[in-house]
């Protein structure tokens, strides 16, 4: 069969668009740990309890760190940044601080399970653009820290915590998915 000239060369531009794209230096970033990552924490304790609202005025997840439109190149920058941000602001938090004895009913295995794959999400890291500072998400990390360093108020810090992860890794995933290399998705569960 003989491809028209017109098709021969929509293929031969799209396939070197393609080459374009893997070869060009964004963070490419496994979906299925993001996705495992996020289901990890989605499933390890209940639902943001009523009583902690009230410290929504001390933390709130600036939001307008991921209202972007569409997946362009340069938005999926921004959000693998604002991922890389959020994971290693809460990486920290994690380690400068234990989880209050009372008041966080978290299932530990799955905590571990997420935290082992929060540390594989950072180490496999792997973008040549310029490390930016991070800002916008520094007095976000330090509201959360005073809420959680306090008795009363701990346990609600840490639901507050993990509510704006989860709600990163989901926007990221839904919003951005095309963001994530997918080739090992048989390995999917
Ligand atoms: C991810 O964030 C950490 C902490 O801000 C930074 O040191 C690291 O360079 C970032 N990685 C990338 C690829 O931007
Ligand atoms: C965690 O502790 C380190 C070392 O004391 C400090 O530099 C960092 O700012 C702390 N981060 C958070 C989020 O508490
Ligand atoms: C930090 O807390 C203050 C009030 O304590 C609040 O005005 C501010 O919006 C909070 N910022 C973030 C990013 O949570
Ligand atoms: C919440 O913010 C208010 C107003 O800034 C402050 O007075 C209060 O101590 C904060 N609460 C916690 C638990 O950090």
């Amino acid at each position: 069969m003989v491809l028209p000239v017109v098709i021969i060369t929509i293929l031969l531009k799209l396939c070197s668009l393609q080459m374009m794209v893997l070869s060009s230096p964004v963070c490419r970033l496994q979906g299925v740990l993001v996705q495992s990552a996020h289901h990890l924490l989605r499933d390890l304790g209940g639902p943001f309890p009523v009583h902690c609202v009230k410290y929504n005025a001390n933390i709130s997840f600036p939001d307008s760190v991921l209202t972007a439109v569409a997946a362009s190149h340069a938005q999926c920058h921004q959000v693998l940044w604002v991922l890389n941000e959020s994971l290693d602001g809460a990486r920290q938090v994690f380690e400068n601080h234990s989880l209050p004895e009372d008041g966080l009913e978290w299932d530990e295995v799955k905590f571990d399970n997420f935290q082992n794959l929060q540390y594989q999400l950072l180490g496999e890291w792997r973008c040549s653009s310029n490390v930016e500072s991070s800002d916008v998400l520094s007095s976000y990390f330090k509201n959360v820290t005073a809420v959680l360093q306090q008795q009363d108020s701990a346990a609600c810090g840490w639901m507050a915590l993990r509510r704006d992860l989860l709600c990163v890794l989901k926007s990221a995933l839904q919003q951005y998915h095309s963001c994530f290399t997918w080739r090992h998705a048989r390995h999917q569960h």
